[in-house]
């Protein structure tokens, strides 16, 4: 059914309503004379517009409110923890519930198909396919994708998107596309939005971490894409602001590993001044793209030439080994919105009455 649009809709109302109210005036003038007779049919006519407007509303909406599917909101209290059930729960199976710690080769990023043997620079190295991998998000939990522009980060991230969806498919995402070119959604990208998202992630650490254990937390993946523009911001702030921003995300990423939050940040730049140590060690998970500079891979964790690999080739500090990516899309991902972020933190600070001590985390 061919409906019309909401501003010709309106349009179309007023129309008929003056056009109801001008036909009873009309008859009212013709055939009563006295006032009261005027005010009732005043109001029939415009019941009477009403009524036609109700109508029209329906016929017009209803093939939008067959197919209306309302986005899934996210409450604070969808973030939180869920209250112990009062019965007791079934009985699983063990066969039921999926192995992800079983280890093959390494207890952290887990191939479970053999490798190619494949030469890089006159050196023997192994090839994995990415498809064959899964993460153990226990041991190492934080991801850091760096390579040059064009290496195949984004085409990566993606793959790795894909696989943590399987893995956790209630996992909810946070995602900051700082270059604003590869994501369907981010959050805003400007500096000061991207520090309160810090000082939120913070919160939520520190409120979780009080709360105590939990089993059933929603396990937050918080994605930055082109993460070296951040650093690049930083850098123009006083040194005071610096030292903060890097011990707090160093923090994050220290209690996040028993809280259930994942980062994902993807670079270009793996200079030293960038990417320092601090940053360095809280993302133990590292891929290393097509790079110039050796010793900047090697600052990583790889010790191959890097320059010339393949777009869509990394090597993996965690396997020691190289992975193929296939070319991928971005998965849907479940955002939390931006706001829902602030009150979950908000919920925490207000609930245990934190207080942000910069100089003493
Ligand atoms: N695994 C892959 N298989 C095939 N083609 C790929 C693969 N990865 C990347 N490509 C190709 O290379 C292009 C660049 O990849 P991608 O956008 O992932 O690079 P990038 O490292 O994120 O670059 P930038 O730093 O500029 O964002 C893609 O558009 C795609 O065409
Ligand atoms: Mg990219």
């Amino acid at each position: 059914m061919k409906t019309i649009s909401t501003n010709d809709f309106i349009k179309l109302s007023v129309f008929f309503n003056v056009a109801f109210v001008g036909i009873v005036f009309a008859l009212n003038y013709n055939f009563c004379g006295a006032a009261i007779a005027t005010d009732i049919i005043f109001l029939i006519g415009l019941t009477t517009g009403f009524v036609f407007n109700g109508l029209m509303m329906v016929l017009n909406f209803w093939p939008h409110l067959l197919t209306y599917k309302p986005k899934m909101p996210t409450k604070v209290k969808d973030l939180l923890p869920k209250p112990k059930p009062t019965t007791t729960p079934a009985v699983v199976a063990n066969t039921e519930i999926p192995d992800i710690t079983a280890s093959t080769k390494s207890p952290y990023l887990q191939p479970v198909a053999k490798p190619a043997n494949i030469k890089v620079a006159g050196k023997d190295a192994n090839l994995y396919q990415f498809s064959d991998m899964r993460f153990d998000f226990h041991r190492l939990p934080h991801i850091l994708l760096a390579g040059t522009s064009g290496s195949g980060k984004t085409v990566a991230l993606f793959n790795i998107l894909g696989t943590i969806k399987r893995q956790y498919p209630m996992a909810r995402f946070v995602v900051i596309d700082y270059g604003n070119q590869d994501f369907e959604q981010t959050y805003p990208t400007d500096l000061t939005t991207f520090l309160k998202v810090t000082e939120a992630m913070f919160l939520i650490m520190k409120g979780r971490q009080l709360e105590g254990k939990q089993t059933d937390r929603t396990r937050i993946v918080w994605i930055v894409e082109e993460f070296e523009s951040v650093l690049g911001e930083i850098k123009l702030e006083p040194k005071t602001a610096q030292t903060a921003f890097y011990v707090r995300l160093a923090n994050i990423g220290r209690m996040a590993r028993k809280l259930s939050l994942n980062m994902v940040f993807v670079t270009q730049s793996a200079k030293a001044e960038d990417l320092n140590t601090s940053i360095r060690n809280n993302f133990a998970n590292r891929f290393i793209m097509a790079m110039e500079n050796n010793s900047l891979a090697g600052a990583l964790g790889c010790n191959y030439d890097v320059g010339s690999l393949p777009t869509g080739v990394g090597y993996s500090s965690a396997i020691k080994a190289f992975i193929k990516f296939p070319m991928a899309k971005e998965p849907p991902l479940e955002l939390i919105p931006y706001n829902d972020l602030m009150r979950l933190a908000n919920y925490y600070k207000v609930k245990y009455n934190l207080i942000i001590d910069e100089d003493n985390e």
